[in-house]
């Protein structure tokens, strides 16, 4: 197992990682450039370079796991480089018509590595070596790590970065309904939303969540039609009831 520098993810259980040579990471950027050739091929239309949680990329970009005293080691820029180098010899071998993300996680959420305010640095770099937007989540870099977890709680380092960076963003964390992407969206925060763990919970949600907000455009799978149908009767059924009887309510008001 290879990482920037010498180090295991939980004590006293996970493999120790080596750190990597200069011929690692030449053969390392070129598997990068053979698996974005692969997927231009089998036909995908955004590609995501991962640079958060830990993984090899990241493992360069927070000083938690990065230990090296040499180019790549050191000042945010010389941590940067070799992530900013994949990117590059990734984005030449992606169409120059189709979209290429970056995933950084903004906060390590332990003292002493990335932070938010890094975050909007990371954002500027990778935006001047041309991507599209940035998908900003956080944490998995360290075990110490003491996340605030709560709704939307990873949009405020969003919204840094894109009104900061000026680069448009991804939010994600705990988005669990229209509404919020909506108020998202609306306030300026990002430009999408990923949302995740509520598919699994509800493989239909967003066809679900369509229909709560009234946006009958939503496609359905055809052999589901009746149920849209169903489910916008219902919905609309139960508005009526509740703005009924909030009528009345306030028409019986002292
Ligand atoms: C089962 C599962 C597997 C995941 N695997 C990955 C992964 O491989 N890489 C990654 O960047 N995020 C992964 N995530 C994190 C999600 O991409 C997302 O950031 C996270 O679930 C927060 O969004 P949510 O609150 O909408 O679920 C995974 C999440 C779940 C629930």
């Amino acid at each position: 197992m290879v990482s920037a520098s010498v180090q295991q993810y939980v004590p006293a259980l996970s493999q120790f990682s080596r750190e990597l040579t200069r011929a690692d990471m030449d053969r390392i950027k070129q598997d990068f450039v053979h698996a974005t050739g692969m997927a231009a091929s089998a036909g995908f239309d955004w590609l995501e370079l991962h640079c958060a949680h830990g993984y090899l990329l990241s493992s360069f970009i927070s000083p938690l796991t990065n230990l090296r005293t040499d180019d790549y080691g050191g000042s945010l820029e010389n941590r940067l480089r070799f992530p900013l180098e994949v990117f590059g010899a990734v984005r030449a071998a992606w169409p120059a018509t189709l979209p290429m993300s970056v995933r950084i996680s903004a906060h390590d959420w332990v003292e002493g590595g990335i932070t938010p305010d890094d975050a909007v640095q990371i954002g500027r770099a990778f935006k001047a070596a041309g991507a599209d937007m940035v998908d900003c989540s956080s944490g998995q870099v360290s075990k110490l790590e003491q996340p605030v977890f709560g709704r939307m709680f990873q949009t405020p380092f969003s919204d840094r970065v894109r009104n900061e960076a000026e680069i448009a963003t991804i939010a994600v964390g705990a988005i669990s309904e229209a509404d919020h992407v909506n108020s998202i969206i609306a306030a300026g925060r990002a430009d999408l939303c990923a949302v995740a763990r509520p598919h699994l919970a509800n493989p239909a949600w967003t066809m679900m969540e369509a229909a709560k907000i009234g946006y009958f455009e939503q496609a359905w799978p055809k052999q589901y039609l009746s149920a849209k149908n169903q489910l916008e009767r219902n919905l609309e059924r139960e508005k009526n009831t509740l703005a009924q009887t909030r009528a009345t309510n306030a028409t019986q008001l002292p």
